[in-house]
């Protein structure tokens, strides 16, 4: 029987909510996303000159978990080491890290000390499972390693990441596909055998036992695993080509960029709207999903202001609607063009995204519900009855032009 995370855990992530993704690492200096090793083709030896440019002087931890306490998020993801191989923290395994650049600090351990001082926000980390630079993982055969040692090395790295950090939310794992899905180019891709995740789980089981497992295998959960992720889709929904439309009845998270990339992306100013961002993450709790919202800040350490402006007003939002989020878990209302629901027990949160006329009907409102109120303000809306539709009139003056929540009870 594989261990899976703790009660208390998946109590604690279904809670939450909301989380901040972070995809930063050498790549952050070309500006053309985490990828940038593979699409342009780069060798190894060309793409470590990057190490000696690396000095995000104005990295400041406290300020990256400031913008996400000011978005209401409760959960911070960064990558501790990517697809490209390079640790972002001062791992012992690898001297291809973060503290062997100019820079010198240990970004990771700085969010973990800012993190620590808040009681509301933990600390979760991405860990790639392919390596595009461990001789152990892609170049076995000039190296002499075998897979093996790549699997030391990774299993390695996720102890640390459980150990020296402290209480973690979470290990987000990625790049599981080399076993279903050889590129063109095997060697970018290939897995030289399998990621022991029964072993690997387990670790992370015993020693953190409050952390939920996530793998973004795009597939329906394996033992071990505590949460089904969905990357750039709603669950059920597949606009991005990859994802399984089976969802389990694990607690689920969506992951999303904040604009068409993970990693910082020079030329990609198509930053979502606010009130879009109120509406995924809103979507995403109706169907008892957390939605992890993906920055990609820049080789010098900051979170583009123009994302961090967009993740502030998600924030405002929250503070006065943030119950009808926080704490529930999927609705009892069925969703419909324009409304979907987060419930807690009896108390119904009907959020109104859209009005397409002064009044919204609903079908399959719970018997027990009798009263309608605005949560932000308290205002008692009228509740109309008619077979078997529930129809709710609210004045335009108390609208709320992101989502107006409707609290039935
Ligand atoms: C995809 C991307 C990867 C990114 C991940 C985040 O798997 O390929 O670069 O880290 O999504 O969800």
């Amino acid at each position: 029987m594989a261990l899976q995370a703790s009660e208390k855990g998946l109590n604690w992530f279904q809670d939450i909510r909301f989380g901040m993704f972070i995809h930063w690492g050498l790549y952050s200096i070309i500006g053309k996303q985490e990828w940038v090793m593979h699409t342009d083709r780069i060798p190894v030896p060309e793409y470590e000159k990057l190490v000696p440019q690396f000095n995000p002087v104005r990295f400041n931890a406290e300020e990256w978990v400031s913008i996400a306490a000011d978005a209401g998020q409760k959960y911070i993801v960064p990558t501790s080491r990517h697809h490209d191989g390079f640790s972002m923290y001062d791992t012992a395994l690898s001297d291809y890290k973060v503290t062997n650049t100019p820079f010198k600090r240990d970004p990771m351990r700085e969010l973990a000390d800012a993190i620590a001082k808040r009681s509301d926000i933990k600390l979760g980390f991405y860990s790639s499972l392919l390596d595009w630079h461990h001789p152990a993982y892609r170049f076995r055969s000039e190296s002499g390693l075998a897979w093996s040692d790549y699997i030391a090395f990774l299993h390695g790295q996720v102890r640390e990441l459980c150990t020296n950090f402290g209480d973690i939310a979470c290990i987000w794992f990625d790049g599981d596909w080399p076993h279903h899905a050889l590129d063109e180019n095997n060697a970018y891709f290939e897995a030289g055998g399998s990621f022991e995740y029964d072993k690997l789980y387990d670790m992370i089981h015993s020693l953190q036992p409050d952390a939920v497992v996530l793998n973004n295998r795009h597939e329906n959960p394996l033992p071990g695993e505590d949460v089904q992720g969905f990357e750039q889709d709603l669950p059920g929904v597949n606009t991005a080509g990859f994802n399984t439309t089976t969802i389990s009845k694990l607690p689920l998270e969506v992951c999303m960029t904040i604009n068409d990339h993970w990693g910082f992306s020079a030329n990609d100013s198509n930053t979502k709207s606010t009130p879009h961002l109120v509406h995924l993450l809103v979507r995403s709790a109706s169907v008892g999903g957390n939605y992890l919202l993906n920055v990609g800040p820049t080789a010098l350490g900051e979170i583009v202001p123009a994302h961090a402006a967009r993740l502030r007003g998600v924030g405002q939002w929250l503070k006065s609607n943030g119950e009808s989020v926080y704490g529930t878990r999927a609705g009892a209302i069925p969703p419909t063009a324009v409304t979907v629901s987060t419930r807690k027990g009896d108390t119904h949160y009907l959020h109104v995204l859209d009005y397409t006329s002064d009044c919204v009907t609903v079908t399959g409102v719970p018997d027990t519900v009798t009263k309608a109120r605005l949560l932000n303000g308290g205002a008692a809306i009228e509740l109309e009855r008619r077979d078997d539709k529930t129809v709710l009139c609210i004045p335009e003056a108390q609208r709320d032009t992101i989502d107006t929540v409707v609290v039935l009870t």
